[in-house]
């Protein structure tokens, strides 16, 4: 049996970001403007304080400004409005990006309808999640797009091939399908409450799955030859006994990578997948942003 390609996110997005790099200095050239990208926390969560200062630095490493805005966890809802409408007029500023979650007394829809849509960078604004669903989209959520670019680059043409989104969600699930049926695959969604995931996954040349539960996907439902892209990032305890003894723990995704291996043609691994090309899309957009404001 040949073991799947290993789709390699690492030196993808590593290479998308050299290229926007590139982009950046053109953009500074031609316009005599820097991209600015603004990253908004509201609070102390530990992974998200991990993520945003990894958005920023990779911000600054392409050679963008990277402007930073701290909110404490209980600021309250109209800070936050005020900090966004500020942002949203700021001509230095052409992305913005609230870091989510929110705290509980923070109402999200509220918070991402009231930024610029020209400025959502995340693609989280009702006006551009509708550009997307009407097949006109302007700025796409990142790791849907992400995504994209790995399922192109392993298989070309996605036209007419049966793709199965497992999960729902605004992030990434029901984007994920939006960006395939403009592909021309024929999509399917799965949830919680769809009775035949097993028969549908089968059925699948691609499958997207976005559960948030580990090794929720099993080999034994995949279709020999099925391109897989895996989405979860789910902490479990460390495989070795004197490890997790030590309360070490590791990552992995929704796909119970191994096994299905033996069964794909190529698949996304966890870490070094789809994780690494969230960033790179953010950044990609940003200069998208940039360009739309600035023409
Ligand atoms: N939290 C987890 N993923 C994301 C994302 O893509 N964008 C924002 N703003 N917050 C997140």
């Amino acid at each position: 049996m040949t073991e799947a390609i290993i789709i390699d996110g690492k030196e993808f997005s590593s290479n998308l970001r050299n290229k926007i790099a590139e982009d950046v200095k053109t953009f500074k050239k031609e316009r005599n403007v820097v991209p600015g990208l603004a990253v908004v926390l509201v609070g102390e969560d530990p992974a998200s304080r991990i993520y945003v200062r990894k958005k920023e630095e990779m911000t600054t490493a392409v050679g963008m400004n990277s402007l930073s805005y701290r909110l404490d966890a209980n600021a309250s809802q109209q800070e936050l409005l005020d900090l966004i409408e500020t942002l949203n007029h700021d001509p230095a500023v052409h992305g913005i990006l609230v870091q989510l979650p929110l705290p509980k007394h923070i109402d999200t829809p509220t918070i991402l309808e009231a930024i610029d849509p020209d400025k959502d960078v995340d693609g989280f604004h009702v006006v551009n999640a509708g550009r997307l669903a009407i097949g006109t989209p302007s700025l796409v959520p990142c790791t849907p797009a992400g995504c994209m670019m790995l399922l192109e680059h392993s298989l070309g043409s996605l036209k007419g091939k049966n793709a199965l989104v497992i999960g729902r969600s605004t992030i990434v699930g029901r984007p994920m399908a939006q960006l395939l049926l403009a592909a021309d695959c024929t999509v399917t969604v799965a949830h919680r409450h769809t009775k035949n995931l097993e028969e549908l996954c089968r059925q699948a040349d691609i499958v997207v799955a976005a559960v948030g539960i580990p090794h929720f996907v099993k080999a034994s439902w995949l279709k020999p030859g099925a391109v897989v892209i895996d989405v979860g990032i789910n902490r479990v305890p460390a495989e070795d006994e004197a490890a997790k003894a030590a309360g070490k723990t590791r990552i992995v995704g929704d796909v119970d990578f191994v096994e299905a291996a033996k069964v794909a043609s190529a698949i996304t691994p966890v870490p070094g997948g789809v994780g690494p090309m969230t960033i790179a899309c953010l950044l990609n957009n940003t200069v998208q942003a940039a360009r739309n404001l600035t023409s």
